[in-house]
């Protein structure tokens, strides 16, 4: 381990290379074994991080990527003898140009962080999640990050124009392209966005930027039968057509759980509905996009195909609806740890998976309890389970639950956003087919032979 240090503190330098001691201070982030290597670099360029990347190619050292720690798929582990890599010293925010619409960032950088730089510009990024205020836009290439609004903005593959990436050899491959045309020969970028590091480590973002919509509307509606929530989102994106922004679900266990928090407030809309919704509109004017949600939502009541609605008619009335769908950390603050699940679906078999999924947790025992969110619009559910006395034991349990009711559901995905990590990947391994399977375990080896880029990750190299 000594000599470990030494090694990479020629590089980087002895203060940027943190060992056991220092790293058990730091927060781990999602992944509670985040620290478990014994060693943490910080490289301060590309140019370090090559020769960081060189040196555990040659001496076989497996290299752990640290970004904001918020990802949910254990894709930040670290075992001993692996070296993490931490880009908090890569975060400067190279470029703002705003006529070509462009932002040249370093992955270290926090949405955040780059938010509030643009929000005086009139600009912001396309994707937002969450966790803004820890994760990085490396971490969110990595990861190819989604959220709230991507059936507006789409995911981070929607939104990177160019990535300087390193390679497991320490090549350093500039595809810093600014143009949203740009078709000459293979978009080799892509294959870096969502391959959690495991492929070559991005250290220099092209990211697109949009003009803050002059206007944004939310709304909270409650239904009383969750089947009319497909439906209801393609009535609201032929209505609202590109100013839908966001198209969100909450499942009566999820909302009563995020909004009896202590602090919580009274709800936006009373318990006791069958499903909750958040629709978010953007326009020219507050008084005319409120209008037309207005016009929009009447109609429905009026025929009760929901049952109660309430338009946001302040900053904090808008933070509250906002806050009852984002904060899943709730989950775990009222109820112990728990395991949180992203399947993707068809829209049309949205609903249908939440029932059977019920109907399967009830039948395996009445106290497990499937807290159901997310983003309709993207076919998107997270399911989350109250994980008693920490005991993850019954991950099993939970995993044949959320999985075995998937299966019944041609045309779905195990991950529509969160990604593989170290915690999805038997179950990628059996609902790949084959020769897929085949195909990205010799793209691995021809980019990483070593298996030195976040080893075990996303697939295993001898797969
Ligand atoms: C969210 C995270 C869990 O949508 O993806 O809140
Ligand atoms: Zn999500």
């Amino acid at each position: 381990m000594a000599a470990t240090k030494d090694i990479f503190s020629a590089i980087v330098g002895a203060e940027h290379v943190l060992t056991a001691e220092r790293l058990a201070t730091r927060n781990p982030g999602y992944c509670a074994d985040a620290m478990g290597a014994a060693v943490l670099v910080r490289p301060a360029n590309s140019a370090e991080l090559s020769s960081v990347c060189k040196t555990a190619d040659a001496l076989g050292i497996g290299l752990v990527p640290h970004g904001g720690l918020t990802g949910l798929v254990d894709g930040t582990r670290s075992h001993p003898g692996e070296v993490i890599v931490s880009f908090e010293r890569m975060s400067r925010i190279l470029d703002i140009d705003p006529l070509q619409g462009v932002a040249v960032v370093e992955p270290g950088v926090t949405l955040e962080t780059l938010q509030s730089e643009l929000e005086p510009l009139g600009l912001m990024t396309g994707v937002d999640i969450p966790s803004r205020g820890s994760c990085t836009i490396g971490g969110m290439v990595s990861t190819n990050a989604g959220g709230i609004q991507v059936l507006k903005y789409g995911m981070m593959r929607e939104n990177v124009l160019g990535l300087e990436v390193v390679l497991a050899d320490g090549r350093i491959l500039d595809l810093t392209n600014t143009l949203v045309k740009n078709n000459a020969g293979y978009d080799l970028k892509q294959i870096f966005i969502g391959s959690e590091g495991t492929l070559g480590l991005v250290t220099k973002i092209v990211l697109k930027l949009w003009p803050i919509p002059a206007s944004a509307c939310c709304a909270m509606l409650a239904c009383d039968d969750p089947e009319v929530l497909p439906a209801l989102f393609d009535k609201s994106r032929r209505n609202f057509g590109a100013d839908l922004m966001s198209f969100e679900a909450m499942w009566p266990e999820y909302y009563d759980v995020t909004t009896s928090q202590p602090g919580f407030g009274r709800p936006p809309l009373p318990s006791g509905h069958g499903i909750y919704v958040i629709i978010e509109l953007c326009g020219q004017s507050d008084a005319e996009t409120e209008a037309r949600l207005v016009a929009f939502l009447e109609p429905l009541l009026d025929d009760r195909t929901i049952a109660d609605a309430v338009v946001a008619q302040s900053g904090s009335e808008r933070n509250a609806i906002w806050r009852s769908r984002e904060d899943s950390d709730a989950v775990d603050s009222v109820l112990g740890a728990s395991l949180s699940y992203d399947v993707g679906l068809k829209l049309a078999d949205l609903t249908n998976y939440a029932v059977r999924l019920r109907k399967r947790c009830t039948v395996k025992s009445t106290d497990i309890v499937p807290y159901i969110f997310g983003h309709v619009g993207d076919g998107n559910l997270h399911v989350m389970f109250a994980i008693h006395d920490g005991d993850l034991g019954r991950r099993e349990i939970f995993d044949g639950l959320v999985y075995d009711t998937l299966a019944e559901f041609s045309g779905s995905t195990i991950s529509a956003e969160h990604g593989i990590g170290l915690e999805k990947r038997a179950v990628l391994t059996r609902s790949l087919a084959s020769n897929t399977l085949a195909t990205l375990v010799e793209l691995k080896k021809a980019l990483d032979p070593c298996n030195t880029l976040n080893p075990g990750k996303v697939i295993a190299a001898d797969e």
